[in-house]
C-alpha cells in the first residue's frame, strides 16, 4: 500500500554518519553501549500500491553512547546481494535467486558476540560489525535445511542460551532450536503442525517453551492471487498454545479463544501454571470488515497444566504493541513491562472513509506495573511517531532501575531524536534527547547492547 511509503513510514534514501551528536538534557554516564534498531526501508519499489510495510529491505539505525556523550549515529542498509546490486555496488545480474538474499528487516540481536539482523521464515540472518557494516549471511550448523534464526528469539539471562522457534512456509513443522553462548546449536526439535500458522513470536519460561498456533495461516491461494503478505485469518482453524518442556520433544496443546499473538512480554512458571503476558490482536487486524477492534492489547494467559485450561484476561485494553522488559527477567517472574502506542500504526490501517480511531492521535510509551496493577504513560506529540522502546539497566538491584529508550520523530526538526526516559520517573521529562541528523522511519525491533556484553535481544 502506498500508505506504507508515506509519512512516518516513508523510507530514507541516504546512509548517514554523524559524530558528536547534540544532546538536550544529560546523558547518564552509566549508559555505555549502542542502541540499534532495524526496520524495513524499501530500496526501489516496483508497485507502490501493493507495497506493504513489512517488505522493505532492512535498514539498521544505531547510536553509540559513552561517558555521557553520544559519539555517533549511523544508518545502514543490510548488504544482501540484492541490496548491493540496487545500490550499484555490484554489477547487475550477480545476485542469488530471490529467497536466499533478502536483507533481514525485523530484529537486531547480539549473541555469541555477533550482531545479527534477523527475520522469520526463510531469510538467513546477516552478521553486522559494531559500526553496522555487513559481514555477511550466517548459517548455523545443525539446523534442518531452510530453518534459520527467527525474528523473535529469547535469551536465557542465566544460561546465555539463545532460544529460537522457527517456521518455514511450505513445511508443516516448527523447529525449536537452542544455540549455546559460543554459537553452537545444542538442541533442535521439530514439532509437527497442520498447515502453516504464522509464529512471529513465542514465549519462554524457566522450564517450558510456549508455542502460538493461531488462525493466522499461510494461504497458497492468497499468494497465487498476488498478496505480498499471503497470510489469512482462517475462521475454521482452532487457536491453541503448545507447551513444550525445554528438554522435551512433544508439546501438550491447550485450546484458547481465537486471536493472534503478536509479541510476548514475558512468561514464567508458577507451580502447576505458566503465566504468559502477550500482546494479542483480534481477527479484525487481517479482516478489518469483521470488527472495528483490530488493534493489539496486552493480555495475560494463565495456562493451568492440571486442568488443561487457559485463563485469558486483559491487562490493558489500550491499543499498544512492542512489549519489552528488563531482559535479565526473561523467563522468570517480572513486575514491569513497557509498550508503545503509535498513532501512525492505527492511522495506516483505517479503512477508506472510516473515521480515525482515538488511538490514531496518540503517541506514547506505557510502563506497566503488573504487580500493583498500575500504568504510567509518557506522552509524545500528535506527529511524534514513537517506535518500540527498550530497557537499559543502570546496574542497581531494582527491576526498573534503568532507562527506557526509543526513536521518536521530532516534527520541529523533521528528524528523529533518541529519547531516554528514567524508568523510575516514567511520566517525567526525558533525561536526554539525542538529536539525530535525519529521520528514522517507523521501524520494528532493536536492542540495547551494553559495552562488555556479548548478548542482547528480546
Ligand atoms: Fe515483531
Amino acid at each position: 500500500m502506498a500508505r506504507f511509503l508515506q509519512g512516518p513510514f516513508a523510507p530514507v534514501t541516504e546512509e548517514l554518519t554523524a559524530f558528536h551528536l547534540p544532546v538536550t538534557g544529560q546523558l547518564p554516564t552509566e549508559l555505555n553501549g549502542r542502541y540499534v534498531r532495524i526496520g524495513p526501508n524499501a530500496l526501489g519499489v516496483d508497485d507502490p500500491a501493493a507495497h506493504h510495510w513489512m517488505l522493505g529491505e532492512g535498514m539498521v539505525h544505531g547510536v553509540r553512547l559513552r561517558d555521557g556523550k553520544a559519539e555517533w549515529y549511523r544508518n545502514r542498509w543490510v548488504r544482501s546481494p540484492m541490496v548491493r546490486e540496487k545500490l550499484g555496488e555490484t554489477p547487475p545480474g550477480q545476485t542469488q535467486p530471490f529467497g536466499s538474499d533478502f536483507a533481514c528487516n525485523t530484529h537486531i540481536i547480539r549473541h555469541g558476540g555477533r550482531l545479527l539482523a534477523v527475520q522469520e521464515d526463510w531469510p538467513l540472518p546477516y552478521e553486522l560489525t559494531e559500526d553496522l557494516d555487513t559481514v555477511g549471511p550466517l548459517k548455523y550448523g545443525g539446523v534442518p535445511p531452510g530453518f534459520n534464526v527467527s525474528a523473535h528469539t529469547k535469551l536465557d539471562p542465566i544460561t546465555g542460551d539463545l532460544h529460537v522457534v522457527a517456521y518455514l512456509t511450505g513445511v508443516e513443522q516448527v523447529q525449536y532450536i537452542v544455540v549455546d553462548p559460543a554459537g553452537s546449536v545444542k538442541h533442535t526439535v521439530g514439532v509437527p503442525l497442520d498447515g502453516n500458522p504464522m509464529m512471529h513470536d513465542f514465549a519462554l519460561s524457566q522450564h517450558h517453551v510456549i508455542l502460538y498456533d493461531t488462525p493466522v495461516v499461510f494461504s497458497a491461494q492468497a499468494a497465487a492471487a498476488g498478496s505480498k503478505v499471503p497470510f489469512i485469518w482462517d475462521p475454521d482453524r482452532p487457536a491453541r498454545v503448545g507447551v513444550l518442556p525445554r528438554d522435551g520433544d512433544h508439546p501438550r496443546w491447550f485450546p484458547i479463544e481465537p486471536c493472534f499473538a503478536s509479541h510476548t512480554l514475558n512468561a514464567h512458571d508458577a507451580g502447576d501454571t505458566i503465566v504468559v503476558d502477550v500482546v494479542t490482536l483480534p481477527a479484525g487486524f487481517l479482516v478489518p470488515e469483521l470488527t472495528a477492534e483490530r488493534w493489539g492489547a496486552l493480555d495475560r494467559w494463565t495456562i493451568d497444566l492440571t486442568s488443561g485450561r487457559v485463563a485469558q484476561t486483559r491487562l490493558d485494553d489500550r491499543p499498544q504493541e512492542f512489549p519489552r522488559l528488563n531482559e535479565t527477567f526473561v523467563s522468570r517472574p517480572h513486575r514491569f513491562g513497557y509498550t508503545a502506542e503509535t498513532a501512525a500504526l492505527y492511522e495506516a490501517y483505517v479503512l477508506p472513509g472510516e473515521p480515525l480511531p482515538d488511538a490514531a492521535f496518540t503517541n506514547a510509551l506505557i510502563k506497566h506495573d503488573l504487580v500493583q496493577d498500575r500504568v504510567e504513560t509518557h506522552h509524545f506529540g500528535r506527529n511524534a511517531a514513537v517506535g518500540e522502546a527498550v530497557f537499559a539497566a543502570a546496574g542497581g538491584p531494582a527491576e526498573d532501575d534503568g532507562y527506557v529508550m526509543a526513536y521518536v520523530h521530532n516534527p520541529d526538526r523533521g528528524a528523529a531524536d533518541l529519547v531516554i526516559l528514567a524508568a523510575q520517573d516514567f511520566g517525567g521529562g526525558p533525561v536526554a534527547r539525542v538529536h539525530l541528523p535525519g529521520r528514522v522511519p517507523l521501524g520494528l525491533h532493536g536492542s540495547w547492547l551494553p559495552d562488555g556484553g556479548t548478548a542482547g535481544c528480546g
